[in-house]
């Protein structure tokens, strides 16, 4: 039974849902109240009915017990009067009644059956030692009972006492009457509880399933209206809300992307069409003009082969840090083999790369994506620099990050666009950068690179003087 039950809630849909548990709260908070107040009630109505049947033969047996002391009963037990009297009250209180005198002998049993005979009972004695009267209830025999003394009015000697048993039947009938009429209300009830749970249940978690609906027939991008029902459902609207608008944003910068990468990629198949057209239309080419014509067709397939290979190292640096290849390595190598690689465009326009490394420094890093983003500066330092100008690179760190800046006395970036440059694609200026070359590219995939490694990259730059930029990133790789 139990491994079912545990299955049924842990499996079960229904079991699951919110409804479910709230109905079965309400069952529990409606049911348990009514359940105890419906035994208190009965319980109470008992003890009640027994207590004041007690107090009332009590009484009666005091009235009689005066009435036999006035009379001389115990010497003269043939009294009539108060035998019809002690008879009357035997067969009202459904009871037996005995009179014992102070010898404990017994004057007169209303069911004639101890008559004569001597009564030794605890609560006998202890009424006549006392003077007192009492009581007592046997719940499991269905009887009270009742033990008066009879008091000498002379004297004030308590020279016999007044037994009674008498039954509690009659309140044991009333009593199941009773019970079975309160059973009808409590099952009127539990069936009123049980319809108020399932509706209750259903309209407090209607807010939820209106969410359900909303979000999904939310198109993209579109802001779902607020359903202010319950501060929760709310907060999982808001939650929505911002989801769907950063969505939104990255569909738009990917289609953003996709427009760049086809204008990137058009512009020189177009050239090529232009080239490769003027040499078909035209009779008699001569050898030198085609030679040109098809240096410019390579060209733009040089550049065609740029831009791919510049958009195929993006993509690589967008994929998640999983994919870095982390591996010690010593800065100063590595920033000694990009100098190298850059040399030669440096040297062709008299600038001069200068490199100053502080300490010997091993970083845990991967290189190939950290050296392409430092590539990236170098070659930018020096590509918008101007004839006979200057790079420096610095190489730095303390206890827990190291710094590479790339400063050069260049063209300089104005200050509005600073924020851009790290863009996809964006070029300070497109029809002096197009004789300069570059894809917009090399910025994205540098920040890229370095943010992928948890580090930071900064830039200052001022117009015509020229620009810092300033890599910083951890000595040690934290996933
Ligand atoms: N050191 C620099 N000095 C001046 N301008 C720079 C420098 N580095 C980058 N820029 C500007 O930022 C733009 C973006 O750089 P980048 O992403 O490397 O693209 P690319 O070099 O292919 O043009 C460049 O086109 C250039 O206008
Ligand atoms: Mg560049």
């Amino acid at each position: 039974m139990q491994p079912i039950l545990t299955f049924l809630i842990t499996k079960s849909k229904a079991f699951r849902s919110l409804r479910f548990r709230f109905f079965v709260l309400m069952m529990i908070v409606g049911l348990i109240p009514c359940f105890i107040m419906r035994k208190t009630i009965l319980i109470n109505y008992y003890d009640r009915a027994v207590s004041e049947r007690t107090q009332g033969a009590m009484n009666q047996c005091r009235i009689l017990a005066n009435h036999l002391e006035a009379a001389g009963y115990l010497q003269n037990p043939d009294n009539e009067t108060i035998n019809s009297e002690l008879g009357q009250f035997s067969s009202i209180y459904a009871g037996r009644i005995m009179i014992i005198d102070g010898d404990f002998l017994v004057v007169k049993d209303t069911y004639a059956m101890s008559a004569g005979k001597t009564i030794v009972s605890r609560e006998i004695i202890e009424c006549a030692r006392t003077g007192t009267g009492n009581s007592h209830y046997d719940s499991r025999n269905g009887y009270i009972e009742v033990s008066i003394p009879i008091i000498e009015s002379i004297s004030g000697r308590t020279i016999g006492v007044m037994f009674a048993s008498i039954s509690t039947d009659n309140i044991e009938d009333s009593l199941s009457i009773f019970s079975r009429k309160s059973s009808i209300i409590w099952v009127i009830t539990m069936v009123c509880i049980v319809l108020l749970s399932i509706w209750l249940s259903g309209y407090l978690v209607r807010p939820f399933a209106r969410v359900t609906e909303t979000i999904e027939s939310a198109d993209m991008g579109e802001y779902a209206v607020s359903i202010p029902d319950y501060t929760e459902t709310e907060a999982i609207m808001d939650a929505f809300n911002k989801l769907m608008a950063r969505l939104k944003k990255l569909d738009d910068t990917r289609s953003e992307f996709v427009s760049n990468v086809s204008h990137e990629l058009k512009t020189p198949l177009a050239s090529m069409k232009v080239l490769a057209d003027s040499i078909r239309s035209a009779d008699n080419v001569d050898s030198d003009t085609y030679k040109e014509f098809m240096n410019g067709i390579a060209e733009e397939v040089d550049r065609l082969n740029i831009v791919i290979t510049d958009l195929l190292s993006l993509v690589k640096m967008e994929k998640s840090a999983g994919s870095l290849n982390i591996q010690p390595t010593e800065l100063k190598a590595m920033i000694d083999v990009i100098i190298k690689r850059v040399r030669p465009l440096a040297e062709e326009a008299g600038i001069s790369i200068e490199f100053e490394d502080k300490k010997d420094i091993i970083a845990d890093i991967d290189d190939t994506k950290i050296s392409l983003a430092i590539m990236n500066l170098v070659e930018n330092a020096v590509k918008y620099n101007k004839k006979n100008g200057k790079v420096r690179i610095e190489l730095d760190s303390d206890h827990q990050f190291f710094t590479v800046s790339v400063a050069d006395t260049g063209i300089g970036i104005p200050e509005d666009s600073l924020d851009q440059i790290f863009e996809r694609f964006y070029r300070v200026d497109k029809s002096h950068s197009s004789e300069i070359g570059g894809t917009g590219l090399g910025l994205s995939i540098a920040r890229n690179a370095i943010l992928l490694h948890r580090g930071s990259i900064k830039v200052t730059s001022t117009k015509d003087e020229g620009t810092v930029f300033v890599v910083r990133i951890p000595l040690k790789y934290v996933a």
